[in-house]
């Protein structure tokens, strides 16, 4: 497989998604990062690294549901939105609740074996909650309703602001893999505890290619279309 930056490996391989979260690579906020400089800052083998996705690759779509459907890419600006709204806003919002509710729960009934972890999650996930409600509304309610019409500079420079709101969360949430052990629960996590860090992976997925359809589609084809 030749060198190309991620967000082209992911437009010409979209269930590389999957192969890329496994080994902890960012796709989302690191579109335009090149596939090779991605595996040695890594520290994977290249031709290993290469020859193990390639073979994932062939028998992906028998074994996973889509992840982005190369149709994406030929959609206007308000059909991007709607279909992000309707797809990861609605189904985020859900998973947050969800995770938030269980990890209550689960940082009352394992706080003497587990204090130091649940804390420490329990903190993190509170700030990537805040980030991504605060975003979503600003998104929904102002951003968005202006990239519908024509791009000014204050347009432009509201999309710039999201971008760097997406950096801030995709580093809560590496910090949030290290802190779960990428969301391997303990040996004597109950069955919530297991729950908790299912749903939390679940969101976590949800989030990276959301924020690959905003970074790496909807946002290039906006400033594309700018001519200012
Ligand atoms: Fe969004
Ligand atoms: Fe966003």
């Amino acid at each position: 497989m030749k060198n190309m930056k991620l967000s082209q490996l992911v437009k010409e391989y979209p269930f590389a998604t999957i192969f890329l979260n496994e080994k902890q690579i960012d796709y989302c906020c690191g579109g335009d990062h090149m596939l090779y400089e991605e595996i040695a800052k890594k520290n994977y083998d290249r031709k290993t690294f290469t020859d193990e996705l390639s073979d994932f690759l062939k028998d992906a779509a028998s074994k996973y549901q889509a992840t982005v459907d190369p149709s994406l890419y030929e959609l206007g600006i308000d059909e991007l939105i709607d279909h992000i709204e309707a797809t990861h806003h609605i189904a985020e919002r859900l998973l947050i609740e969800q995770v938030d509710e269980k990890l209550n729960t689960i940082l009352r009934v394992h706080y003497k074996a587990h204090k130091d972890e649940l804390r420490l999650v329990h903190s993190l996930f509170s700030d990537l909650r805040k980030e991504l409600l605060e975003h979503f509304a600003e998104e929904e309610e102002e951003v968005f309703p202006l990239l519908k019409l024509k791009a000014t500079a204050e347009s432009l420079a509201l999309v710039e602001s999201l971008e760097g709101d997406h950096e801030a969360a995709g580093n809560l949430i590496k910090q949030l893999q290290k802190a779960t052990g990428d969301f391997t629960p303990p040996k004597d996590g109950c069955p919530t505890y297991v729950a908790t860090y299912a749903l939390m992976k679940s969101l976590v997925e949800d989030i990276f290619l959301h924020i690959f359809k905003e970074n790496s589609i909807l946002f290039p084809k906006y400033e594309k279309g700018a001519n200012l």
